[in-house]
């Protein structure tokens, strides 16, 4: 197969993105640029994403973002071999921004359009910086998913488990937003368990009683709330204890589920040398790294983590989906060009 040169297109929330990326014949990988304005200063007032400033936004940016992109790469169009755009899940108004400005550049550049999942480009990141292998089990923690997933090839999924309230990321956002920290609230809470002590105040662990790989993070989010009421008001360290207690009990849910999702795969699986990627913003949190690195460790698995960059929403993951869902084509001897078929 020749190279595979794809310009990913991501407007599936409050990050709107575009990059270019090239794999080689040899199977080596490239990002050729990768570029990305978040809007989060917008929906700040808010303290959360509004949808219909988000879809304007994406409307206002994305063509000065697909030049930046196309440039910094140094290709043009007619180098392009797909097009490739979020088709959801996410907010409506901004995939409609992304899919149509995608499906444009791709019919008039004479290009196939590839359709992504969102979260197949999260799941798939994995291989784009390392390279790696199918299967592997994957768990995927976002603002709007957490979920374990066994992946064993492009599009095929097997769910092992999943939240079955809050996603993680929501949790650490409702944290922030309680403790007044500001939104996006991962990273904030993050620095401000830095300084905090986690066993200061007990927090439940939901699910971890029970057998099974699904999680609950909703009793979490309330407990924190009792617990912040009940020392009000509360100093800077205060809030730096309550943020590190926090983010010790999820750690402490998400390394225990991740033990017995790692067992289950080893049982399913006992050829394979077992790896672990963790994907989706939540990813980048440094203390919950650890504690996945430890656990694979014992599990006698590897632990993948992209760079952080690449677990939060960009582009380049979307490139990536669409140069997989293109060779995957290319070698069943099929053309792909979804410009008229229906969003996934
Ligand atoms: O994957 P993502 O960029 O967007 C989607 O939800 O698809 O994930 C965003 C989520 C937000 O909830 C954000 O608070 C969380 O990831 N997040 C973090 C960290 N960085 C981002 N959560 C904990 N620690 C972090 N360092
Ligand atoms: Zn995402």
């Amino acid at each position: 197969a020749g190279p595979l040169t794809v310009l990913g297109i991501e407007t599936s929330c409050d990050e709107t993105a575009a990059a270019v990326v090239r794999v080689a014949p040899d199977g080596s990988r490239q990002i050729l640029s990768d570029v990305i304005r978040s809007q989060t200063g917008e929906h700040e007032a808010f303290g959360g994403v509004v949808p219909e400033i988000a879809a304007r936004a994406h409307i206002r940016i994305l063509d000065g973002l697909v030049s930046a992109a196309l440039k910094d790469a140094g290709v043009g169009f007619g180098e392009l071999d797909a097009v490739a755009a979020t088709a959801g899940p996410g907010l409506i108004g901004g995939v409609i921004v992304g899919l149509t400005t995608a499906k444009a550049i791709a019919m008039a550049a004479g290009k196939p359009l590839v359709a992504v999942n969102h979260l197949e480009g999260h799941a798939l990141t994995a291989r784009l910086t390392d390279g790696l292998p199918f299967p592997y089990l994957l768990l995927l923690v976002s603002g709007g998913h957490t979920q374990f997933l066994l992946v064993e090839g492009v599009s095929r999924y097997r769910r092992l488990g999943s939240t079955i309230d809050d996603a993680l990321g929501e949790a650490f956002d409702k944290t922030a937003k309680l403790l007044q920290l500001g939104f996006p609230g991962g990273p904030a809470v993050e620095k401000a368990a830095m300084r905090g002590d986690p066993s200061r105040f007990q927090l439940p662990r939901p699910m971890l009683d029970r057998p099974g790989i699904d999680l609950s993070f909703a009793g979490l989010k309330t407990a924190l709330r009792t617990t912040a009421e009940a020392n009000a008001p509360l100093s800077p360290q205060d809030v730096a204890d309550l943020c590190a207690s926090f983010q010790q009990a999820v750690t402490d849910v998400i390394g225990e589920k991740s033990r017995r999702a790692l067992a289950l795969f080893a049982e399913s699986h006992p050829q394979t040398s077992p790896a672990l990627v963790i994907a989706g913003g939540v990813a980048a949190n440094t203390a919950i790294r650890a504690r996945l690195e430890a656990e694979a460790a014992k599990a006698g698995a590897r632990l993948v983590a992209p760079p952080g960059r690449l677990c939060t929403d960009n582009a380049a993951m979307i490139a990536w989906a669409g140069i997989e869902r293109l060779a995957e084509a290319q070698a069943a001897g099929k053309s792909l060009d979804e410009r008229d078929a229906p969003a996934r």
